[in-house]
């Protein structure tokens, strides 16, 4: 009896010491918004990675499209000592000296897919935005013979995937015949982007290209053309290609292309939990992409050259 009780007791000590020693850690992501398919798709992978490993808790913040509310975020996650920041931020200035004095307090900072200034921060994870830009100016130099009229709908140009999808592209037309006739910030919004093309449309009698940086924006400057009953004269061409949007309008003929922007919620969870068991990442992670066009839709769409 007693070498039973002795024995219970070395159990019931051994469990609690290694349910002690079993760390769980708390993660603060900051989105910056949610009324946009992408970024709950973002979400909802982080969500889904982070279900792997029962000693992550993510407590996710939706910052509404507003820069102070993401600052806000983040000092809330400083002062309530969560083991690591995830954001998505806003816009690059405005985020980064929160982003500094977080990572500088000590918390690891996972910043991903728009950047912040500087270099203080743990890890940064996205696609290489100049590379789809220029992915996309040569596939509609190729697709229009290299000449013709676009319209370019840039994302928030304040943002660096605006930035970079905008030089990229132009790198990419380079040489070509093809002409910029219209551009505009619609701000990565569809609404937006239908308004500008209405302009567009209203001042320019050719319209070959719209390139819009996102597929809401190419979307909603099809809908503008269409209105118009000016949709079979153009090529719309746009980036994220989600399932259910961006690859969804290409195979329905809305979009000529869309190229991947893929959302990094898994490779975040996975730097996170790296950083969290003490291990290094690197300073920098950068997610593939591939072009989905109506031809190669069905075989998983074509890679961007390496
Ligand atoms: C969503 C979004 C995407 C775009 C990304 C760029 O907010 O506009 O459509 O690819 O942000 O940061």
């Amino acid at each position: 009896m007693v070498k039973v009780c002795v024995l219970l007791f070395l159990l019931s000590v051994t469990v609690s010491r290694d349910v002690a020693q079993q760390k769980s850690w708390t993660i603060g992501m900051s989105q910056c918004n949610l009324g946009e398919p992408w970024r709950v798709q973002m979400n909802s992978d982080i969500k889904k990675a982070a279900e792997r490993f029962p000693q992550l808790n993510v407590v996710f913040k939706d910052a509404q499209n507003d820069n102070l509310r993401q600052s806000a975020h983040v000092e809330e996650f400083i002062r309530a000592k969560v083991d690591l920041i995830i954001i998505s931020p806003k816009e690059a200035a405005p985020l980064t000296k929160p982003v500094a004095e977080a990572y500088r307090k000590g918390i690891p900072v996972i910043v991903l897919d728009r950047r912040v200034l500087g270099q203080e921060y743990t890890c940064f994870i996205g696609a290489d935005n100049k590379k789809i830009g220029r992915a996309a100016g040569t596939w509609i130099v190729q697709a229009t013979n290299g000449e013709g009229n676009v319209v370019e709908l840039k994302g928030l140009m304040t943002s660096t995937p605006g930035q970079d999808r905008h030089s990229g592209f132009r790198d990419g037309i380079r040489g070509s015949n093809m002409k910029i006739v219209f551009e505009a910030d619609m701000k990565w919004l569809e609404p937006n982007a239908r308004k500008e093309m209405e302009s567009a449309l209203a001042r320019f009698k050719k319209i070959d290209v719209v390139y819009a940086h996102n597929d809401p924006g190419a979307h909603g400057a099809y809908l503008a053309a269409k209105a118009a009953g000016r949709v079979k004269q153009m090529l719309f061409v746009g980036i994220d290609a989600l399932p259910h949007e961006g690859q969804m309008y290409v195979r329905q003929g809305i979009l000529s292309a869309s190229f991947e922007y893929p959302t990094g919620g898994k490779e975040a969870i996975d730097a996170a939990l790296s950083i969290l068991q003490g291990k290094s990442v690197p300073k920098e992670i950068t997610l593939r992409s591939r072009v989905f066009t109506k031809e190669n839709l069905d075989k998983g769409g074509e890679w961007l050259d390496e």
